[in-house]
């Protein structure tokens, strides 16, 4: 079925090209590390019109485009809004526009709900997000559902963890696993905000991939929590890291925490599980070795 991927140079969209190469990639910017895509327009998708998808024949959407991560929508809020929300909306009139039958976002499991108030977290937990980032992906999915129950648009959306692997910019400030490889690699400091306790769920970034694709393939409407359902505090997480690579030592450097960083969030992923048949595949230490194989021909 004819595909557009928003954002699909990007880390998560550069895999599922590889799964859908004859999906068409918008985004404004080459990819970075990964391979250029075989179909890509070099396009906003807020401009994208309904006569354009329609001449392509665009029946499904993955929408991964963003301009922002927590830090960087905390210091501009503003441009989170009119760059994430409100072109998203265009977007979504758009697909309404050109009879686009299903649309797949990502979301933040690690910013919608807030603080949680338990462990682990439903996706029934309340929503109560502490950055404009996580403010903006549930607004988001607010719009998603409007759509769905005006016009018929039906929709995914992914609550993601913390995927990681392969392509994934390890000097873009998100990414805890990517980046203290790199920095083993370059022989530098790891610098960790806070005292290291913070938790969260890391998993390979090729079974949140299958999770996007079976999700569209089904056409299941609904919103979704993703990971691999285990915790990890960043100090164990440095821990494996320095087995797994038999360093004697890792050289960390604790700074003060960030406000906006929730201490812990594992979500609870048994709904996906029953509804979409998934289940992650892929060993933490299998993509960890990936990405370690990976960071070094970086160097
Ligand atoms: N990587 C994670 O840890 C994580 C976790 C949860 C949710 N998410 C969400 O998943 C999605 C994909 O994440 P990622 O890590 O691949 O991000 P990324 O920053 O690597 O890729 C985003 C891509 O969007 C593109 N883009 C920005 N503005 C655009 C526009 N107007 N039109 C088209 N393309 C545009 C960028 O050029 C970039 O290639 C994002 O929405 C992100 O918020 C990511």
């Amino acid at each position: 079925m004819p595909t557009l991927i928003t954002g699909g140079n990007g880390f998560v969209g550069a895999h599922l090209q590889q799964v859908l190469p004859d999906a068409i990639v918008c985004d404004p910017y080459a990819p970075r590390f990964s391979p250029t895509p075989q179909h890509w327009i070099k396009q906003d998708y807020a401009t994208l019109d309904a006569a354009w998808l329609q001449a392509n024949q665009i029946r499904t959407v993955y929408h991964f485009a963003s301009t922002t991560i927590h830090s960087s929508s905390v210091a501009d809020p503003i441009a989170d809004l009119n760059q994430n929300l409100i072109a998203t909306v265009k977007l979504l009139e758009t697909c309404v526009q050109a009879d686009v039958q299903h649309i797949t976002f990502l979301s933040s499991a690690g910013t919608v709900y807030g603080i949680p108030q338990a462990a682990p977290v439903y996706e029934t937990h309340p929503t109560q997000p502490i950055s404009p980032y996580g403010i903006v992906k549930l607004a988001i999915e607010k719009y998603l559902h409007y759509y769905h129950q005006q016009y018929g648009l039906t929709y995914t959306v992914l609550r993601a963890a913390n995927p990681f692997g392969i392509w994934q910019n390890p000097q873009g400030g998100l990414g805890a696993i990517v980046t203290f490889l790199y920095k083993i690699a370059q022989s530098e400091p790891i610098s960790i905000w806070g005292d290291g306790s913070v938790v969260r769920d890391y998993f390979a970034v090729q079974d949140l991939i299958r999770a996007c694709t079976m999700a569209t393939e089904q056409q299941q409407v609904g919103v979704y929590n993703i990971g691999s359902g285990m915790g990890r505090s960043l100090n164990d997480v440095l821990r494996v890291i320095q087995h797994q690579l038999a360093l004697s030592t890792v050289d960390v450097t604790y700074l003060a925490g960030r406000g906006y960083d929730v201490p812990q969030l594992v979500p609870d992923i048994t709904k996906i599980q029953s509804e979409l048949g998934w289940l992650p595949q892929i060993s933490f230490e299998t993509a960890v070795q990936e990405t370690w194989n990976w960071v070094q021909t970086l160097t």
